[in-house]
């Protein structure tokens, strides 16, 4: 407790003292349009957190970014104007929009040298004009091939904007982009996974649903709520979340505009009243401050509807359908409620007076008390008064309760960092805690204890690289899986603070998630999230589990380790060599995605080291390539190798453990070579599986696993080569060469026979090399014997 509390006053104290406020995780965004003609320095930028400048174009021919001369005075000035008002303010570069030719968009992203023409100039043009990112509408995307285009180009912009970012002395650029209100509204879905993995957060238009050229009754354009239709905000943010977009990626949208039309009947102006078409404008689309003004000039009564959530006024035969302060509010609330991301406008210069904007900026966030506020502020005041007492007390109460536990979390990684002494500690504390928001929890033993009925062996799961591995229910229900460390391990603390930081820096989600972990009584736990759906290998292995896993499930696990080691060897800052990747380390969720696990081998190179050297050898028989086994060297290209064998038996089904052939003296790799070799590489294939309806082949898995286990390193794809190869992007690819370990061997993977010497100091070796490589010292460790010959953990 009294550390605690010490940490936290210290927490405080630093943070008072140095820390500007943390990274926003509320989007406040909002759309200049250029075509507004609304001078860049009017905008009051302090009441956003994201300002998106629109719209840049694509040359036809060329497929790059071109911003008319007109425009390119302000978009070029555009982030350095807005930041006078509020320098924390992000900027964003959008690109296309309702006038971007469909031909033009559709062309670009079906096409592999235009996409890479486009992404380059986009980044090129981000960083030329300062912008902190880049937004796509693509709003005519439509088809199917548009669909499975624009998840490659997402794909591979995210992979230019990371290659980008390495040699960039800024942070990374943001990528977002423009979709319907609803994942079903275009003749074919989005494609979900790619938006997910590779964009930072969605604008979702939800607007525009009814317009008066369309339609010959009155109705609002961007109706929360609907109960006679499924157009309206609240059915398609559901299909987002429903669909598989987490809510935290959903930045919710805001029209600044709304609708005439004529009535047929000016006595008869409800909402669904009969109109003959659009009002005052050719399609009726009119700014918030023109419709005050309308409202102004006439007097015309503002109605507000609680069904819908819109408002509407409507002036002798005109209806005007809109949003207003309170609409906004409720919107915001509902955002908020839903746990989305924020808010976006379309469009700023449409305000009035900055009405809206600060109604959206100062909203409260509580649905149900925005609701109460309308129904009861009309009524008696004195009741008003004292439930906004109680409400303050009860709000005062849970944002104390928040920040207390915000501290706590927060206390947990500084408490790592201000207990170190050494500086590198701090330093990697400093740049890599503070920005990446971990989420790291402590537990206490005892909780630990109560969740696995005392560590009992009912709870028991498996033995890990490095000691038994629990799974546990917290009081709150919350599944978890704890990895004890053996208590032999000479681990230090400081180490294990270390490792359980470098682990939480590795965040996707194709990896086992580290959710904290507990250091008491001479205990050290890591505590992960669980796998309810056990290991890849407990499917694999099994004749008749393996039913259960179809090629559409397994070309998912494919993609999955892919995007995983993708993200270690590519994405991540430092380069992840995990050295034990085999089908008992890739745990599946309750949806059967795969996540790479234990990283008790892993091996943490700066991003300029190319390979190193080891006297030790870890992994498992199989798996590791020949010069690892021959001289302990290894590189990104050993978890390529591991990644082949992977690729075999999901694809096969087989232990890489038994011998095959006529003669039963050929190794996997080696049964796999020799079928391929005589072109019979189907017999090769799990007969379960069936690939006539997926873009994935079997054949061209087996090429691609072939090549990654080709005898010598450097014949062996990356992994980016791998991963778009298998998504048939690459047209030639080579014959693959012999595989490594031709003589057959007798290791059963899953008796855990592990060709190493000594298990796992290498964690506590590599940190202290990565602590030393922060402080600028020799790199020389792994070569030290003494270091080596440390006692086994
Ligand atoms: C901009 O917004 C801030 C915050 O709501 C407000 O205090 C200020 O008056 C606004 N500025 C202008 C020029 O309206
Ligand atoms: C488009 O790009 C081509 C080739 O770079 C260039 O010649 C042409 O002028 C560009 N067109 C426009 C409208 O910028
Ligand atoms: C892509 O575009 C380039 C250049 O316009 C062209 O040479 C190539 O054939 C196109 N590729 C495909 C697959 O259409
Ligand atoms: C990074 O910088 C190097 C050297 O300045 C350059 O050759 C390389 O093309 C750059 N890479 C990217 C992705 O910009
Ligand atoms: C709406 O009513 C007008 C006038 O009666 C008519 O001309 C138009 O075709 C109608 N539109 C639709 C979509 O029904
Ligand atoms: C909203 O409008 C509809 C249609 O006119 C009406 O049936 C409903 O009662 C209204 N709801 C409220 C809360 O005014």
């Amino acid at each position: 407790m009294v550390p605690t509390f010490i940490i936290l006053f210290l927490y405080v104290f630093v943070s008072l003292g140095s820390h500007p406020t943390r990274a926003q995780t509320w989007v406040q965004a909002g759309y200049w349009f250029s075509g507004s003609e609304f001078p860049t320095s009017d905008i009051n930028s302090t009441l956003f957190t994201h300002l998106i400048c629109a719209f840049a174009n694509l040359n036809s021919s060329s497929y790059e970014l071109s911003i008319s001369a007109s425009d390119e005075q302000h978009f070029s000035a555009f982030t350095n104007t807005v930041k006078l008002k509020n320098p924390s303010v992000s900027t964003l570069l959008s690109i296309g929009g309702g006038s971007a030719d469909p031909l033009v968009m559709a062309s670009m992203a079906s096409n592999s040298s235009h996409r890479k023409s486009f992404i380059d100039s986009t980044i090129k043009m981000a960083r030329l004009y300062g912008f902190h990112g880049l937004d796509f509408s693509w709003v005519s995307a439509d088809t199917g091939s548009d669909m499975t285009n624009m998840a490659t180009l997402f794909e591979e912009w995210r992979t230019a904007i990371q290659l980008e970012t390495r040699n960039a002395s800024q942070s990374q650029l943001i990528l977002t982009a423009t979709v319907p209100y609803s994942m079903y509204s275009a003749s074919s879905t989005y494609p979900i996974d790619s938006l997910r993995r590779n964009l930072d957060w969605l604008h979702v238009l939800a607007f525009d649903f009814h317009t008066p050229t369309g339609e010959n009754f009155t109705r609002g354009h961007a109706v929360l709520y609907d109960p006679g239709s499924e157009t309206n905000t609240d059915f398609g943010i559901n299909s987002w979340i429903g669909g598989g977009l987490p809510a935290n990626q959903l930045v919710l949208g805001l029209p600044f505009y709304g609708y005439a039309w004529t009535l047929v009947n000016p006595m008869d102006n409800t909402i669904g009243a009969p109109a003959t078409g659009p009002a005052i404008s050719s399609d009726g689309a009119m700014s918030y401050n023109n419709i005050r003004n309308y409202i102004q000039r006439y007097g015309a009564d503002v109605v507000y509807n609680g069904t819908y959530v819109m408002n509407y006024c409507t002036f002798e035969a005109t209806w005007i359908g809109f949003d207003d302060v309170e609409v906004v509010r409720m919107k915001v609330s509902y955002a908020r409620e839903k746990k989305l991301l924020g808010y976006f406008v379309w469009q700023i210069p449409q305000d009035d007076n900055w009405v809206l904007s600060q109604a959206a900026a100062y909203a409260n966030g509580d649905i149900n008390q925005e609701k109460k506020r309308r129904l009861l502020l009309p009524i008696l005041i004195p009741i008003v008064v004292v439930m906004v007492m109680i409400l303050v007390g009860m709000l005062t109460y849970y944002l104390l309760k928040a920040k207390m536990r915000k501290r706590k979390r927060k206390t947990t990684i500084v408490q790592v960092a201000e207990s170190s002494k050494h500086k590198a500690n701090q330093k990697a504390a400093a740049g890599d805690f503070h920005n990446n928001d971990p989420n790291m929890m402590v537990y206490s033993l005892s909780d630990l204890e109560v969740a696995t009925c005392g560590f009992s062996l009912e709870n028991k799961l498996g033995e890990g690289g490095y000691g038994p591995v629990y799974k546990g229910v917290l009081a709150n229900g919350q599944e978890i899986a704890i990895k004890k460390l053996s208590k032999t391990s000479t681990q230090g603390y400081e180490e294990f603070k270390n490792e359980v930081m470098l682990t939480a820096t590795l965040q996707h989600v194709n990896l086992v998630r580290v959710l904290g972990f507990c250091i008491e009584n001479e205990e050290q736990m890591l505590i992960y999230e669980y796998m309810p759906n056990k290991t890849l290998g407990y499917y694999l292995y099994d004749h008749i589990r393996r039913l259960m896993l179809d090629w559409r499930k397994r070309v998912e696990i494919i993609e999955g380790v892919t995007q995983g080691l993708l993200y270690l060897q590519e994405y991540s800052r430092l380069t992840v060599i995990h050295r034990d990747l085999k089908a008992s380390n890739i745990l599946l969720d309750k949806d059967m995605k795969p996540k790479i696990s234990d990283f008790g081998m892993a091996k943490i190179f700066r991003k300029d080291e190319v390979e190193a050297n080891t006297n030790r050898i870890v992994g498992t028989y199989g798996y590791v390539p020949p010069e690892y086994v021959r001289q302990g060297l290894y590189s990104t290209k050993s978890d390529v190798y591991g990644f082949g064998v992977l690729l075999l038996q999901i694809i096969s089904g087989k232990k890489n453990s038994c011998s095959y052939g006529l003669h039963e003296n050929l190794s996997l790799l080696d049964f796999a070579y020799e079928l391929w070799r005589e072109g019979k590489g189907m017999e090769f294939m799990d007969i379960s599986l069936d690939d006539t309806t997926s873009s994935y082949k079997l054949l061209r898995c087996m090429h691609v696993a072939l090549l990654c286990v080709q005898e010598n390193a450097n014949d062996r794809p990356t992994m980016l080569d791998v991963s778009s190869m298998l998504r048939n992007e690459t047209k030639a690819m080579a014959d693959p060469k012999r595989p490594a370990f031709s003589a057959k061997r007798n290791n059963d993977e899953e008796s855990q026979s592990r060709l190493q010497v000594e298990i796992c100091s290498v964690l506590r070796l590599m940190i202290l090399r990565f602590r030393k490589s922060l402080l600028g010292e020799s790199l020389g460790i792994f070569q030290h014997k003494n270091h080596i010959n440390r006692p086994p953990m």
